[in-house]
């Protein structure tokens, strides 16, 4: 299977995290490819119906993981706020994808949508887990 999204470089080395990470990753792969066959695809809501519900479940278990970290109560908060700004930014780009009139939603934007999203919360994550391994360092 072609990897659009994942990459070992994201490895966080927390299993949870990185197995969920994997995981959305592998829905938006599949995401990706119905999008590319067009908005009439069913496929295609109930896809991202199935990423929407694995990422809201993901921010949750990132977040009681994190909440028994270190990490600053602040530094949390812009955290979790951050994932829901990704997806709402998710869930607009797709409606708009999803509303446009037959044969003009390009499945492209959708791709570039999605590397987005998966790149925000990425390098999110990435900052956060060295910040983490700072502190548990310097503890
Ligand atoms: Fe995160
Ligand atoms: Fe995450």
């Amino acid at each position: 299977m072609k990897r659009r999204f994942w990459k070992e470089d994201y490895r966080l080395g927390i299993d949870e995290l990185d197995e969920d990470h994997i995981a959305i990753c592998d829905i938006m792969e599949r995401f990706v490819d119905a999008a590319g066959k067009g908005p009439d695809n069913p496929d295609v809501k109930a896809i991202f119906r199935e990423l929407h519900g694995m990422l809201d479940e993901h921010f949750k278990t990132e977040q009681r993981y994190l909440s028994k970290t270190p990490i600053p109560e602040d530094d949390l908060r812009n955290h979790i706020d951050g994932h829901l700004d990704v997806l709402y930014t998710f869930e607009h780009e797709f409606s708009k994808w999803e509303e446009a009139p037959e044969g003009t939603a390009p499945s492209g934007d959708l791709s570039k949508v999605c590397t987005w999203v998966w790149t925000e919360l990425a390098r999110a994550d990435m900052e956060i887990g060295r910040r983490l391994r700072a502190l548990r360092e310097g503890a």
